[in-house]
């Protein structure tokens, strides 16, 4: 019997130990990446100057919504800046290789999730379930649509477009065909928004960055 509690005794401390260790390591990450962190890892994994200004359009429209919702405007410009991390070097692993390399710079868990749940139902099953991860998810594509859409304009530009010329070429499947109408109705459900109030704000994020993504055009 005594042996039996000095057992026990060893196996509470044993899972005690367990879990204090993980506390510990947890509490350990206090990392919190800034917006030049995630700036120098986009650029280490990705040249493309599609890309880049892809990166940036995505990191301001977040920033914008972070002010409309008041949440916290550094970490989902961060967040946004970096959620396509390794689409340029890995596309076939897209929302999957990233984990290992954001793992290897100490990156948060709660960064991670969000950025991969940005390729729920395409190439991971991880569900936006936050503000920001449900924002990411809707403004993604929408943002590509935006730009496809400013450029056909004769000012080439997004500082003069309206929601509603958005709305056209969105309900225009052959208008950009590649991107997924789908995605950002869904984005749209889950923000519990309507598409032309949530066009009108990505037009809105978009346009403090204009000459930054190459889409002041004429104006
Ligand atoms: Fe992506
Ligand atoms: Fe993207």
């Amino acid at each position: 019997m005594l042996t039996y509690i000095y057992l026990k005794d060893i196996e509470d401390f044993t899972i005690l130990t367990v879990k204090c260790n993980k506390i510990k390591g947890f509490a350990m990450n206090t990392f919190v990446p800034t917006r030049d962190d995630a700036l120098n890892l986009l650029k280490k994994y990705n040249q493309k100057k599609g890309l880049i200004r892809h990166a940036l359009a995505v990191e301001a429209v977040m920033g914008h919504f972070a002010g409309l919702f008041n949440e916290d405007e550094e970490k989902w410009r961060v967040i946004g800046l970096v959620h396509d991390l390794d689409y340029e070097m890995f596309p076939g692993e897209h929302c999957q290789k990233c984990v290992d390399l954001f793992k290897e710079h100490n990156w948060p868990g709660d960064y991670i999730r969000a950025v991969i749940s940005h390729g729920f139902g395409i190439c991971t099953d991880v569900k936006p379930e936050t503000n920001l991860e449900k924002t990411l998810y809707a403004i993604d594509e929408l943002t590509g649509l935006v730009a496809s859409a400013a450029l056909v304009r004769p000012s080439k530009s997004i500082l003069d477009i309206k929601a509603k010329s958005v709305k056209k070429k969105f309900k225009d499947k052959s208008f950009a065909a590649k991107i997924d109408r789908n995605v950002i109705k869904e984005g749209a459900s889950l923000l519990d928004m309507e598409l032309s109030e949530l066009i009108t704000q990505v037009i809105s994020g978009m346009r403090p960055v204009a000459e930054k993504i190459g889409l002041k055009g004429s104006l």
